[in-house]
């Protein structure tokens, strides 16, 4: 059961997952309950986006990486889309000093070749900023789909090997990974999906395959600092075995 307050949680901070990403749903549920327009719930999903990644940081996650727009959204109204790429544009300017303020590096995953040229414009300018922060990753997934992420690796692979840059016995899980938009970032330790669908929806498949996952019922412009934290705190009391046994049988047995 869902305790009101984060008072009694006490996380361990070396059992924090490094690398936390978050499927974002909910946003046209919230409106639509409100007898709202879409976009406000896109409005007030941004709200959020601006608390949770300063609750990561100040929690002392090291990468944060966020559901913010997946190849499949572009076939949404055209309107909404257009709200959307604004959202985004004006969290990427406003955002920009406290990002480099709090040694958040802003990184993108995803077609940023497809995101309005004024888009990419800023973002290019926050990322050029924060290029040396170190204390935290914001990873944006933008025009984001895991499989045009792994077709787009095998491409590079095979044009590797028609070059004779590279021998096909050299493939490996770790030079597949090298391919990927997340080549430098460890595998999600956790995924949190709200607004209680149970899918992926095209995200960070081949990452995923160990990750924790936790799904809420909470719609993603309700989720709160609190929720969180208690998140977090499901994650810590988890046995995270990778496919072995855990370590306490490995233990006793
Ligand atoms: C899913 O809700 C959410 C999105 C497709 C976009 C997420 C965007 C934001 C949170 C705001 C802008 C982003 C940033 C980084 C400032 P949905 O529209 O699919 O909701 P529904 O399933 O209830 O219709």
């Amino acid at each position: 059961m869902k305790s009101n307050s984060t008072q009694d949680v006490t996380l361990n901070p070396e059992k924090l997952p490094f690398h936390l990403a978050i499927i974002m749903d909910g946003n046209g549920r919230w409106a639509k309950k409100r007898l709202m327009n879409r976009v406000k719930g896109h409005e007030q999903g941004s709200q959020t986006v601006r608390s949770i990644v300063t609750a990561a940081r100040e929690l002392g996650i090291g990468v944060l990486t966020l559901y913010a727009f997946s190849t499949e959204n572009w076939a949404r109204p055209k309107l909404e889309v257009k709200a959307l790429m604004m959202l985004l544009k004006k969290f990427i300017i406003s955002e920009r000093e406290k990002l480099s303020k709090n040694h958040i590096r802003l990184n993108i995953i995803g077609q940023k070749h497809r995101l309005p040229p004024d888009v990419q414009k800023e973002i290019d300018i926050t990322m050029a900023l924060t290029k040396n922060n170190d204390k935290m990753v914001l990873n944006l997934a933008l025009s984001y789909g895991s499989r045009e992420e792994i077709t787009n690796a095998v491409k590079q692979i095979v044009q590797k090997i028609e070059s004779k840059d590279l021998n096909p016995e050299d493939i490996s899980q770790d030079l597949i990974s090298n391919h990927l938009y997340t080549k430098a970032i460890p595998d999600p330790d956790l995924i949190i999906r709200t607004s209680g669908e149970y899918r992926l929806s095209n995200f960070l498949l081949w990452q995923a395959a160990y990750s924790e996952i936790y799904i809420t019922d909470t719609l993603w412009p309700d989720f709160s600092k609190d929720e969180f934290i208690e998140i977090l705190n499901n994650f810590q009391n988890r046995d995270r075995r990778f496919g072995k046994v855990s370590c306490s049988i490995s233990k006793d047995g």
